[in-house]
């Protein structure tokens, strides 16, 4: 946009239960494409998570720890609102795969159709991360796999804490 230097701010909305290295790597594309991206956790009472929401944002703050233009946050309500309520002009997703697509379009559609002015940009993750999920994380943890170099150090030493476990090596 010319003669427009108002920073740009994007939002990068997810559940972070708990945060991949995808995620890790989505959040540094987008810290050198804006000039601030936040991490923002939805606060969703109804969803069973692994993590609170606190932890959550505990992990991130911490993998993200001397990035002054990564920040965390939390939200309720719609994602519009919020990204109103900040003054951010972008949201962020990650695309994995043409399995993301459907649910991501349906969002992101829905989302212009509530704040015109609000751009999704979707990027995808490094090739190693495609098939990362923190679904799969949690679940080939929970049976004893191995998660090492899907999760940053923080989150693997909560894994293993949650799950009465002992420093793991990532
Ligand atoms: O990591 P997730 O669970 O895929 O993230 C989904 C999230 C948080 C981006 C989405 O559920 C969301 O934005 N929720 C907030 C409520 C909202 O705005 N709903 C309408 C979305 S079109």
């Amino acid at each position: 946009m010319q003669g427009d230097h108002s920073p740009r701010l994007a939002v990068y909305p997810g559940s972070f239960d708990p945060l991949t290295n995808g995620h890790v790597d989505i959040i540094q594309r987008g810290a050198r494409l804006f000039d601030r991206i936040v991490i923002a956790l939805l606060v969703n009472p109804d969803k069973s998570a692994l993590f609170s929401v606190a932890e959550r944002a505990e992990m991130a703050r911490e993998a993200f720890v001397g990035q002054p233009n990564v920040e965390v946050d939390t939200f309720d309500g719609l994602l519009v609102d919020y990204a109103r309520r900040r003054r951010a002009n972008v949201i962020v997703r990650g695309l994995r795969a043409i399995s993301d697509f459907e649910y991501e379009m349906q969002m992101a559609l829905m989302n212009r159709r509530l704040s015109a002015e609000l751009e999704t940009v979707f990027m995808m993750p490094a090739e190693p991360y495609t098939y990362v999920s923190s679904r799969l994380v949690k679940e080939v943890f929970a049976l004893g796999g191995s998660v090492a170099g899907l999760v940053p150090e923080v989150v693997a030493t909560r894994l293993a804490a949650k799950h009465g476990l002992g420093a793991v090596s990532v």
